[in-house]
């Protein structure tokens, strides 16, 4: 197959454009406008290899978008390519719904219009909102998104539904929970502390780090989309949770502990503005209809990224620089959103 893999140069693109060139004999070709999250240096390796092509290209810009579609003859498209950070939702909502919203749009008409047989939409548990103590979400719980970002995926999710139901074009969603390993950038919550930790730095905790997350590697994430890509049924939901549930605070102190760093980093800040309390993912419908199911424990996993940060000093150190540097100082230096309550006064 040809395969068409939007923002292949973000953390789960290029992990699942890995898991393609590894396991398939697919042409796999990488549409990414390397945004701040993009880095081609996800994919270092992979460029030699002939069935990989990189198109620098705006999912917003529809004749880049038919050019790659048609120039490459693609069959199947799996569309990663999104805003991705809730924090940066609530600093600037419009580029969320440019992107996620009408980049998918303009990617779901294109795509039907050039013929593509598949089309993976990667939507995320978070278009469900908040759970309180009890339950887990499933494919029929109702939309629900309380931040911009989610509430753009929700929206470019449910373009998707609508173009299945109205043109029949055969659509894939997933949603999945949080994700976690190697080339993810530091603005989340694991690779974050991981880095600050580095550096004896402070480890902002929103609110009273109660807030729980259910965890999956990004590997069994990515082997996952590569099943509904391939098995699914078109028009079909999958939800892809790892069974995993963690409440921020206890996760934060595990991984303090496993670099063998003071647990007195961590510093509670100011809470998230609409800050979801719980995720939980009922994710047995793709175990039952696909024979999903996670292969990465906890505790490698999390070692294994631990170790990854580590060995890769160099790759975080360059996303770090630039624009990154003045973005965490606007949130978490003095002042900012997060910045710690002595320094605000
Ligand atoms: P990421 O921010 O690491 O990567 C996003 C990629 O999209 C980057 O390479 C960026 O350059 C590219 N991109 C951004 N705007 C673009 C545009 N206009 N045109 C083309 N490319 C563009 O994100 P991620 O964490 O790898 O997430 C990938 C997808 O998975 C997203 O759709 C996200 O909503 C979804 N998701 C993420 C998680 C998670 O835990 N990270 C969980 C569930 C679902
Ligand atoms: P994040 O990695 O941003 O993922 P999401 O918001 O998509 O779940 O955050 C995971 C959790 O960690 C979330 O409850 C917010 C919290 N968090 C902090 O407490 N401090 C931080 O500096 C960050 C980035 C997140």
């Amino acid at each position: 197959m040809n395969i068409l893999v939007t923002g292949g140069a973000g953390f789960i693109g290029s992990n699942f454009i890995r898991l393609l060139l590894e396991g398939s004999d697919d042409v796999v070709v990488n549409f990414d406008l390397l945004t701040y999250a993009g880095n081609l240096g996800n994919l270092a390796g992979c460029e030699d290899d002939p069935r990989y092509r990189f198109i620098r290209g705006d999912v917003r810009d529809r004749s880049q978008v038919r050019a790659a579609l048609t120039g490459h003859r693609i069959e199947a498209v799996v569309h990663f390519a999104a805003e991705s950070h809730v924090d940066r939702s609530v600093e600037g909502p419009e580029v969320f719904v440019t992107t996620n919203v009408l980049g998918t749009e303009i990617l779901l008409e294109e795509s039907r219009a050039a013929g593509v047989g598949r089309f993976v939409m990667v939507s995320t548990d978070e278009v469900y909102g908040s759970l309180g103590p009890e339950g887990a979400f499933t494919e029929s719980t109702p939309l629900a998104p309380n931040s911009p970002y989610s509430a753009s995926k929700a929206a470019a999710d449910l373009l998707c539904r609508a173009f299945f139901k109205t043109f029949d074009f055969p659509v894939l969603i997933t949603r999945c929970s949080n994700n976690y390993g190697p080339y993810q950038f530091p603005e989340k919550l694991i690779p974050l502390m991981i880095a600050n930790a580095l550096e004896d730095k402070p480890l902002p905790v929103y609110g009273d780090g109660q807030n729980v997350r259910d965890w999956l590697h990004v590997r069994d994430h990515c082997r996952a989309v590569d099943l509904v890509l391939r098995r699914g049924t078109p028009g079909g939901i999958y939800n892809i949770g790892g069974c995993n549930e963690l409440k921020n605070l206890d996760l934060v102190r595990l991984l303090v502990d496993r670099l063998g760093k003071s647990r007195d980093l961590i510093t509670f800040v100011s809470d998230r503005p609409g800050h979801d309390r719980r995720y939980a993912i009922d994710a047995g419908k793709i175990m039952a209809e696909l024979g999903w199911a996670p292969t990465v424990t906890f505790a490698e996993g999390l070692s294994g990224t631990i170790e990854w940060y580590l060995a890769n000093g160099a790759w975080l150190e360059q996303v770090r620089s630039g624009l990154y540097t003045a973005y965490y100082e606007r949130l978490y230096g003095a002042g900012g959103r997060y910045g710690r309550e002595e320094d605000r006064a």
